[in-house]
């Protein structure tokens, strides 16, 4: 028994367990119920009455060196995982919620609106929800044209009157029914058509309509107002060009053109290598839509032009998904942060 003992106390003594696993094996093997030491005290009832003082004083020893041994290492063992969990530097600054970022389409809506509120242009708005009279038959639509059939239109199945809004233009008639020229406005909103959506067309986006009515409003007007607006947003280098086109509620009417602002006109793939980018349709107010609303095309004329915001924008940022500016990934709308 002495010798075991011995070799016990040599081998504790030697002990380092290196983890929790180890060390729960040493308290298994020495001090456990079935372990080397209690099983040394059952042989202990065996021992000749002479020696049990010594092997007694022995075996408390050794029962108390195995047990300290082992609250040193668990001690140890727990220090060190407490180091690493409670690894944090106090002097670090504090980690402030995170600030959202406008949106994209938000930056470039107030853009545009400040750069023609600074030529005297009010915002009006006016509703999603339209009926044909506004949307269409006042705008010189007239019942049954193919025109109609230009813009993919979300009717209600119950009254076919009424309808999500095709476009912007719709709110120029509440403004022209509204007011009395002279008008100045433009009207930011959304608009819906009943389009598949790609990378380039959505059913839901939004427009801005312009508007000027007074009396000798020309198409000169009209051209300069659009080649101050383009300069001021896209850089002072950039050219216009007007095509002629097609609305029913302007005659004439004209596509407008900016000189491709990523290849400075030079042809790339965004221009198509024409060096130019339609970016909005416009013309002088047709002589009907004035007197639909109310205003004496005799005395007055009047420009309108109306633009799409998701386009002007991806030609802005480069950006070459329109289905991006709905997804509200935060990786994507980050990165306008600076552009606020
Ligand atoms: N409403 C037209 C569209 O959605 C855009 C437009 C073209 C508006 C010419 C105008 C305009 O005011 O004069 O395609």
């Amino acid at each position: 028994m002495k010798e075991k003992i011995q070799q016990f106390l040599k081998e504790i003594s030697a002990f380092s367990g290196e983890n929790k696993e180890e060390v729960e094996q040493f308290r298994i093997k020495y001090l456990s119920k079935k372990g080397l030491i209690p099983s040394l005290f059952g042989e202990f009832r065996a021992v000749a009455p002479e020696l049990r003082k010594e092997m007694g004083q022995a075996l408390n020893e050794l029962k108390i060196k195995a047990q300290d041994k082992f609250n040193q290492l668990t001690e140890k063992l727990d220090d060190n995982s407490q180091e690493t969990d409670n690894d944090l530097d106090l002097s670090l600054p504090v980690d402030f919620h995170e600030l959202g970022a406008r949106h994209p389409l938000s930056i470039v809506r107030n853009s545009i609106i400040e750069i023609f509120a600074r030529l005297g242009y009010t915002i009006s708005e006016g509703p999603e929800i339209e009926d044909d009279m506004h949307n269409f038959t006042a705008l010189n639509f007239p019942l049954d044209h193919p025109a109609r059939d230009m813009q993919d239109t979300f009717f209600i199945e119950k009254n076919p009157d009424i309808a999500l809004r095709t476009h912007t233009s719709s709110v120029q008639v509440r403004v022209m029914k509204n007011q009395k020229p002279p008008i100045r406005t433009i009207s930011p909103g959304r608009v819906f058509r009943n389009e598949a959506i790609s990378a380039r067309a959505h059913c839901i986006f939004h427009q801005v309509e312009g508007l000027y009515i007074n009396k000798n409003v020309s198409f000169a007007d009209l051209k300069q107002t659009l080649l101050y607006f383009s300069r001021e947003f896209f850089g002072e280098n950039t050219q216009i060009r007007l095509r002629p086109s097609y609305f029913p509620f302007t005659e004439p009417s004209a596509e407008m053109d900016i000189s491709c602002n990523i290849c400075g006109g030079k042809g790339c793939n965004i221009c198509k290598y024409t060096g130019w980018v339609e970016i909005l349709g416009c013309g002088m107010v047709d002589p009907n839509v004035l007197e639909n609303c109310g205003i004496d095309s005799e005395i007055y004329t009047g420009f309108a032009f109306g633009m799409g915001i998701e386009r002007i924008a991806m030609l802005k940022y480069q950006i070459n998904d329109i289905r991006l500016f709905f997804e509200n990934n935060k990786r994507f709308l980050k990165q306008f942060e600076s552009a606020n």
